[in-house]
């Protein structure tokens, strides 16, 4: 019997602790294989990410992964911040999983790594990015031909219709680097935007901690221990009650095709690169909404603007479909 081929992913992100809900989301998708983790600076510094991707990985046997350290700061500019009072001091939730992890990082950068796996996987490579945009940005700028050699590229970050999460405009990932961003979104590859509009409205509460609590498994465990610092950041804050988005997975749940989404039409997203209030913002042309969403001929980015509101239910049976309750 023939096996149906897996689909090469990979993922570019700065792990914290939703972007270790798409890695162990993607883990345990039959269908994908995750040929390699690059990370970059946001939630903590690009080393520690890596660090951080080999910690999760290693909960589910997947040391063969390849982690290359990307960027530490953006293209323009320095890092104003980074995300430890969401994601902890250590990025996963300081939520105790072991740090003297075996594998280290690959000695390949982010860029190389890109490079030969792009290669390697020619026309067929789908990266999800799950970052800031920096070490995709440098890519298309060192690698020739790149954007012929991937498939696809699903963004979790900005915000069409919805405020930001770092500023009344900016989501964290695009105002990170929005040059960055401004290069990836317009380079001529097939991108989609997961923005907070749809991320935002896909949360996870303690009923859903209670079922990974149940489930025994290590990842599962670890997942509903990071949460709680999560449900921290987010609970108050923005909710007013515990729960908390999982913003990464949901872009992982897109890139899988376990999230259809209801509305995601082809449009024009421009970063605003300015340093006025909006720096981040990515400009949506959404004025097709009032002809149901009808693509912008020759946009250069689909944006998923409604999903059904169903991931946390898929996600919760992702990470505990290995060991039985
Ligand atoms: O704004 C949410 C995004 O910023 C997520 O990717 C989160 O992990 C942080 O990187
Ligand atoms: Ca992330």
């Amino acid at each position: 019997m023939t096996h149906p081929r897996k689909t090469p992913v990979l993922v570019d992100c700065d792990t914290g602790i939703d972007d270790a809900m798409a890695l162990l989301y993607l883990s345990a998708h039959d269908d994908v294989e995750l040929v390699g983790v690059t990370t970059v600076f946001g939630n903590n510094t690009a080393r520690q990410c890596a660090v951080n991707s080999l910690r999760v990985l290693e909960l589910v046997g997947r040391t063969d992964v390849p982690v290359a350290v990307g960027a530490e700061r953006p293209l323009v500019g320095e890092v104003t911040y980074l995300a430890t009072h969401v994601h902890g001091s250590d990025g996963l939730g300081d939520a105790g999983l072991p740090l003297d992890v075996t594998a280290r990082p690959v000695e390949e950068t982010a860029v190389e790594l890109i490079d030969r796996l792009s290669t390697e996987h020619a026309g067929e490579l789908r990266i999800l990015a799950i970052g800031p945009l920096t070490n995709l940005a440098h890519a298309l700028e060192a690698i020739y031909g790149l954007t012929d050699r991937v498939h696809d590229v699903v963004i979790m970050g900005g915000a069409a219709d919805a405020p930001g999460n770092q500023s009344p405009a900016a989501e964290a990932n695009i105002i990170h680097d929005p040059e960055g961003a401004q290069t990836v979104i317009s380079a001529a590859w097939e991108t989609t935007l997961v923005p907070l509009d749809v991320t935002m409205r896909e949360v996870l509460t303690d009923d859903h901690r209670t079922a990974l609590d149940a489930d025994g498994s290590p990842e599962a465990a670890f997942v509903s221990a990071a949460t709680e610092f999560y449900f921290a950041a987010y609970g108050t804050e923005s909710y007013g009650h515990r729960s908390s988005p999982c913003h990464d997975a949901l872009a992982a749940g897109v890139l899988t095709g376990d999230v259809v989404p209801v509305t995601a039409p082809v449009i024009d997203v421009v970063v605003d690169c300015t340093d006025g209030p909006g720096r981040g913002a990515t400009i949506c042309d959404t004025r097709t909404r009032y002809r149901g969403f009808t693509d912008i001929t020759g946009g250069n980015c689909r944006v998923v603007l409604e999903t059904d509101g169903g991931f946390p239910e898929v996600l919760v049976a992702a990470l505990t479909a290995g060991t039985p309750a």
